[in-house]
């Protein structure tokens, strides 16, 4: 199975009852692993885990910590860039070519590289 569906098969997993907004992504270790996740929402709004963090928790707590890329599924008309708090943490992780596809309705795509959606981030170099 692609990435893509990958993501698109995680998204069904989604537990939205909120905002009825399904995210589902498939992130890619350097060694050809994938790890998928899906939004979940809490009724504390607050407690709520993006799809991207859940896989990238998935992945770390595995003993993964290399990744190559994500695709991130909605079915957002225009593919929407993952939230701040991701970015931050992928950049935990993620090398600088990190790459991150977007696919919204109608399979539209959208690509990035993490450092161009997280061009100055705080990190371990911040606190020497
Ligand atoms: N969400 C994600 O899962 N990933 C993103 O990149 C953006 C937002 C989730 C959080 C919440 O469950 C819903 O989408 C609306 O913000």
């Amino acid at each position: 199975m692609s990435l893509i569906d990958q993501a698109r098969s995680a998204q069904r997993a989604a537990y939205a009852p909120y905002s009825n907004y399904k995210v589902g992504c498939a992130l890619e270790t350097v060694d050809g692993s994938v790890y998928t996740g899906c939004n979940i929402e809490n009724a504390s709004y607050g407690a709520t885990l993006c799809a991207e963090r859940v896989a990238v928790f998935k992945a770390v707590s595995d003993g993964h910590r290399h990744f190559r890329r994500i695709v991130v599924a909605t079915d957002a008309t225009s593919p929407a860039t993952p939230c701040g708090l991701c970015r931050q943490v992928l950049g935990e992780f993620c090398e600088a070519d990190f790459e991150v596809i977007l696919c919204g309705a109608n399979e539209q795509q959208r690509r990035f590289i993490l450092a161009d959606l997280f061009p100055h981030p705080f990190n371990q170099s911040s606190l020497t």
